[in-house]
């Protein structure tokens, strides 16, 4: 295969950025787009006149030359224009949250495998510079131990009818938290609120704890007067910020932390030593994330690679998703996450217990 000639399903408001990124991606050819609407293929006809459009789905299945499909539709169309992709033998990039179900996550993930086809799900924050620099800064170990993960993603927000904030914005911190540890939550507790009866959940505040002893919080909103995309990253030996609506140095690197003494005769005095060095800014790759995921996505297919963000992890954020929404209905209540016996990353050994502060026995 020297092209991948793909076809997009969905030209709302995110199929565009797929179009446009995908009619300049090298060793792709944008060969097809289907909405139900018209008058969206319209413009798609002005823009790409060289382009099929069609109104009919089963149009692009039934087409030979179309090697891959990408899905930009609403989350509960995913599982049936996604599995009838993949029994018509497509590649498949299916926009996120993968499905509405971690069971028909599972089923496309078994489908996707027993065909041999590539089943990359569209995480976009994966493939921005700034994620990909803090995954090298934790996997060089310059971090130490990573400690904590503290995210805040709220703006006056487009209400959406069909799902929560959860599955909206925290969706995107899942999958950043699953691509940093490579770990699977243990847990989450979820609180949350719809303040607009018969909507979903426009509010919610997120802890996920991990075995290995990383705690996560986020806080998603829809209804909050000014925008904030900011996240920080705490560890033992250096701790980051990165606030994505920073136009460069997103990402800042703080040698800053503290150190309890080991020694068991001073420890009732809680000695603690605090460090405070320097700041620096990575450069990152200023390409567009899709651009990135584009490319990547070809590499796959014609080398019959994994994505980074394969149904596997698609599956996983799914997880998360149940989890954390069940939580938030039963009002911040533990809820355990499903495990995919599948998952084989999953065997991350305690770093530390928990001991909810007691070491000191100092109640303040
Ligand atoms: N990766 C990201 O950062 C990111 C950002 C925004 C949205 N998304 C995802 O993209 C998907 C679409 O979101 P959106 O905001 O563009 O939605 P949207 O409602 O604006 O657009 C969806 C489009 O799909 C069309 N459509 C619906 N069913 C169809 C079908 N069966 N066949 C063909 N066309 C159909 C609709 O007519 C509409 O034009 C969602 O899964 C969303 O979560 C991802």
């Amino acid at each position: 295969m020297t092209v991948v000639n793909i076809g997009v399903v969905g030209y709302g408001y995110w199929g565009p950025n797929l179009v446009r990124n995908f009619a300049e991606t090298p060793g792709m050819n944008l060969a097809a787009v289907t909405d139900l609407d018209p008058k969206k293929l319209e413009v798609v006809k002005k823009r790409f006149p060289a382009v099929k459009t069609t109104t009919r789905y089963q149009d692009l299945l039934d087409d030979p030359g179309i090697d891959a499909i990408a899905i930009a539709t609403p989350v509960n169309t995913h599982f049936g224009l996604g599995l009838a992709a993949l029994k018509a033998g497509k590649h498949l990039w299916l926009e996120k949250p993968m499905t509405e179900t971690s069971d028909e996550a599972r089923q496309l993930v078994a489908e996707a495998e027993k065909r041999k086809l590539v089943l990359l799900v569209d995480h976009t924050f994966i493939y921005t510079g700034a994620v990909r620099k803090i995954g090298e800064i934790i996997k060089a170990g310059d971090l130490g131990e990573t400690l904590y993960y503290d995210s805040t993603r709220i703006n006056l927000g487009l209400f959406q009818r069909d799902v929560s904030v959860i599955s909206d914005l925290a969706v995107h911190d899942f999958a950043i938290l699953d691509f940093l540890l490579g770990e699977h939550p243990s847990a989450v507790s979820a609180s949350g609120i719809n303040h607009f009866p018969g909507t979903p959940e426009n509010l919610a505040y997120i802890t996920l704890f991990y075995d290995s002893g990383v705690i996560a919080h986020l806080n998603v909103s829809w209804l909050a007067p000014v925008k904030v995309r900011s996240i920080l990253i705490g560890g033992s030996q250096k701790m980051i910020t990165y606030d994505d609506l920073e136009p460069s140095e997103k990402v800042k690197i703080y040698d800053k932390g503290v150190s309890f003494t080991d020694d068991p005769a001073q420890i009732q005095e809680m000695r603690v030593g605090y460090r405070t060095g320097d700041m620096w800014a990575p450069k990152l790759s200023g390409m567009e994330a899709l651009r990135v995921e584009g490319e990547h996505f070809v590499d796959c297919i014609k080398n019959a690679k994994a994505p980074q963000t394969d149904g596997r992890l698609g599956l996983r954020v799914v997880e998360v998703i149940e989890a954390a929404t069940n939580s938030m209905r039963g009002r911040g209540e533990v809820v355990y996450v499903q495990r995919d016996a599948n998952d084989r990353r999953q065997s991350k050994a305690p770093r530390r217990k928990y001991d909810h502060g007691q070491r000191t026995a100092q109640a303040k």
